[in-house]
């Protein structure tokens, strides 16, 4: 694994938008996993930045979103579909059908929507540079702890962690939701090439047990120390401690 420590939120960002670009400049027909969060914001609007200045053309990417809450309409405003499109792919010009993400609205069959989504990864050719952000608890995509290195997309509970971490974007913790449909850890493992983001020191127990502890599923992260081409990048505060710990 490649681990680059930025100084700041803003380097990570830039460095993060960097490697895309140069993947999809390089093969323009590229299929991306995408994370939600606040940590890749500062990635989205580079991106955004670099399609209207740099033309970085998104027009053949194909992009399939890691994950979704159960029981939002898309056009909730904490969906992350609303989060998608209001923060990418509304400025992008990706076509529509270019754009995977798994759906949770209120009555939607969970079991028959994760099959279909695992299959369209699969008949899309599998994903070709997965990017993904770290729960303060280690989680990737809603893999919580305990989630198999094997798993596929499915349905999850989410951790208690999770949501309470999730309160600060809805009017109350008890507003978010308790399930999510999330790709797989295993789903995740098949990507070509995994790019990890982290940023801020309330993330750095977790990024040093997934990069430096044991590989263990009660660390959903450190599966990836088994994938043969991941780049961590973190901000200096997210970074595991060195000397002046
Ligand atoms: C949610 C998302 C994850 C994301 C995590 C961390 O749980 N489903 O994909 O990595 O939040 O979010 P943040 O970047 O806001 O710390």
């Amino acid at each position: 694994m490649r681990v680059l420590v930025t100084p700041d939120y803003r380097t990570l960002s830039c460095q993060a938008a960097e490697i895309i670009a140069d993947a999809v400049r390089f093969e323009p027909r590229l299929t991306l996993g995408l994370p939600t969060g606040s940590t890749p914001l500062g990635m989205y609007e580079e991106l955004v930045r670099k399609h209207s200045g740099e033309n970085l053309d998104f027009s053949r990417v194909k992009t399939f979103n890691l994950d979704e809450y159960i029981g939002l309409a898309p056009n909730h405003p904490r969906s992350y579909h609303t989060y998608m499109h209001l923060h990418f792919f509304d400025h992008v010009h990706i076509p529509m059908k270019h754009i995977h993400i798994p759906d949770g609205a209120p009555g939607i069959d969970t079991d028959l929507e994760s099959i279909r989504y695992e299959q369209a990864i699969q008949q899309a050719g599998g994903i070709d540079l997965l990017v993904v952000g770290i729960g303060s608890n280690g989680h990737i995509a809603f893999n919580e702890p305990g989630s198999s290195f094997a798993s596929r997309t499915r349905m999850v509970d989410l951790a208690r962690e999770t949501r309470a971490n999730a309160g600060r974007y809805f009017v109350s913790e008890d507003e978010v939701p308790r399930r999510a449909i999330t790709v797989g850890i295993g789903t995740i493992l098949e990507s070509r090439r995994i790019l990890l983001l982290a940023s801020g020191s309330g993330k750095s127990d977790a990024v040093a047990r997934a990069l430096q502890g044991p590989v263990s599923e009660d660390m959903p992260a450190s599966a990836l120390q088994g994938h043969s081409d991941v780049t961590a990048i973190l901000d200096a505060a997210a970074a595991p401690c060195r000397d002046e710990c």
